[in-house]
């Protein structure tokens, strides 16, 4: 493969390295939810996860590698016999499976992490490549911290991965450290001197640790690479890696300056970060590129007389090309079932039976309350159906003492993997009342670092959008719900961190 061939391959890592970040946890059916929305926008490669790392992990990745259509669909694992030959399995009913195998380059790495010699590792690329390759004909190796490896070193693992079948060659900026500069020379000379170059993919896996990943990963394009990993609204280790929505956008805006091209329908972009938001309730800063709140908002008289005038005076890309439509009334009380799957489906949701209904029963009861129901309304209900459908706990009912004359007191009815449970408690406020009722039906040790509440659309009867983030002994959750009553949110938000907490405590038991 050349650099003459223009079409950029986008490697999704949202359900792997994005779900790395802590808190960022998602159940086996938010994973194969977001998966069918990657796959269904034309994504060309999903990573779906680590399959050695649990049983949960595995039966993610061969879930969504049975039920993928045009994606491929990529396992991790490390340069271990065992993590190759459970990657392989875990992608082998896949239409295209691949396995994805990496070890640390770097004399960093190889000296206080891995206690290896340059010799050895080479010998380890050679086994590990071949494995996989005996396993499946789609290998990807990835040299890990690449970025700060001596291009001598790294070429020679390049070498070794390729002759021994590896088709795609992944060069990690693990640290976030490289400049564009630096990092489109490093792909120009490993296409130039690794011998084989010719024959397989370059790709860029980049973290942003300096804000670069983006800039990065398209030098990496210019100097030859054709394959971007990337996740949905940069997502990721620390501080993420190359958010998806921005490599795609950049390319397509700037055909004239990257005359490259990528399969992605640009149109399912918003539905994605939304979707990957509220599964993981990591919230999207305002001011975030192409899926920001404010990204397509024009406050100043002077921005927006000109936008009136000609849309092209300040936006370099239309809304609409990123799925944004107009803020639109949606229903009130008296819209039917058909006009509600239209309007979902007019969303990008496609719901199963049982989730459909109680969608539904859901949208009545809020727009008893809510005089206009709009589509962020709805999104934000619909997700945070999608966002409970399997929790063990789930919200009954909340009857709420408050105000100045204490104590604050809640009495809540939780049911508890089937059956009824209420609980009356106090606390310092009705939030923290809540939270003990919580405590004390199900008693737990987790603290509660991040509780967070914001409006979903403007007006005083709108929806509150609750964040809480849960952490237990190094693992950490976040739960999200909305709600008209703030109060009630909160105790849904909270409940949906604690499920979280218990499914990766099975997970990792
Ligand atoms: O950042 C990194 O180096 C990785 C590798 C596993 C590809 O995520
Ligand atoms: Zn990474």
């Amino acid at each position: 493969m050349t650099s003459t061939d223009n079409h950029i391959r986008i490697f999704d890592t949202t359900l792997r390295d994005g779900e790395q970040s802590p808190g960022a946890t998602m159940t086996l059916e938010e994973k194969i939810q977001i998966a069918e929305l990657l796959d269904d926008m034309g994504i060309d490669i999903i990573e779906a996860g680590f399959p050695i790392a649990s049983n949960g992990d595995f039966e993610a990745v061969s879930m969504i590698a049975e039920r993928s259509k045009n994606s491929v669909i990529a396992g991790l694992a490390r340069a271990i016999p065992e993590d190759i030959e459970r990657a392989g399995q875990a992608v082998k009913k896949a239409n295209r499976g691949r396995i994805h195998t990496f070890v640390s380059t770097s004399p960093i790495h190889l000296q206080h992490q891995m206690k290896k010699t340059e010799d050895e590792v080479l010998e380890i690329i050679k086994k590990t490549v071949t494995q996989a390759r005996n396993l499946i004909d789609d290998v990807e190796w990835s040299g890990m911290d690449a970025t700060r490896t001596s291009v001598d070193f790294l070429c020679k693992c390049c070498e070794v991965a390729i002759k021994y079948g590896a088709t795609t060659i992944n060069i990690p900026d693990t640290v976030g450290y490289a400049i564009p500069r630096e990092f489109h020379n490093l792909i120009k000379t490993l296409k130039e001197k690794v011998s084989g170059a010719d024959e397989i993919i370059f790709s860029t896996h980049c973290h942003n640790d300096l804000g670069l990943a983006v800039a990065n990963s398209l030098a990496g394009v210019e100097a030859g690479a054709r394959q971007i990993e990337c996740t949905i609204n940069g997502l990721g280790e620390r501080a993420g890696n190359a958010a998806l929505e921005e490599v795609v956008m950049a390319i397509n805006t700037r055909s004239d300056a990257l005359p490259f091209g990528t399969k992605v329908d640009t149109k399912k972009i918003l539905r994605a970060s939304k979707l990957v938001s509220a599964i993981t309730s990591f919230p999207v800063q305002y001011n975030k590129a192409i899926v920001g709140k404010n990204a397509f908002a024009h406050e100043s008289g002077i921005h927006q007389d000109g936008m009136l005038k000609n849309s092209q005076t300040y936006e370099i890309m239309s809304p609409e090309s990123i799925g944004l439509k107009e803020s639109s009334l949606v229903m009130g009380k008296h819209s039917g079932r058909h006009a509600f799957r239209e309007k979902l489906a007019d969303l990008g949701y496609v719901l199963g039976n049982n989730a459909f209904q109680d969608a539904f029963e859901r949208f009545k009861a809020l727009a008893d309350k809510k005089k206009n129901v709009y589509d962020e309304d709805i999104m934000a209900l619909v997700d945070d159906e999608i966002a409970s459908s399997t929790d063990r706990l789930k919200f009954n009912s909340l009857i709420v003492h408050a105000g100045t004359e204490g104590p604050q007191s809640a009495e809540l009815v939780i049911d508890v993997d089937g059956k009824l449970v209420k609980k009356k408690s106090t606390g310092d406020g009705p939030v923290d009342a809540i939270f003990n009722c919580i405590k004390a039906i199900f008693p737990h040790q987790a603290s509660l670092p991040l509780y967070q509440v914001q409006a979903v659309t403007e007006g005083t009867d709108a929806q509150a959008e609750v964040s809480v983030k849960l952490e237990d002994n190094g693992v950490s959750t976040t739960g999200r719900s909305a709600d008209t009553d703030t109060l009630v949110a909160s105790a849904r938000a909270y409940l949906n961190a604690l499920n979280k907490l218990l499914i990766v405590k099975e997970r990792n038991a």
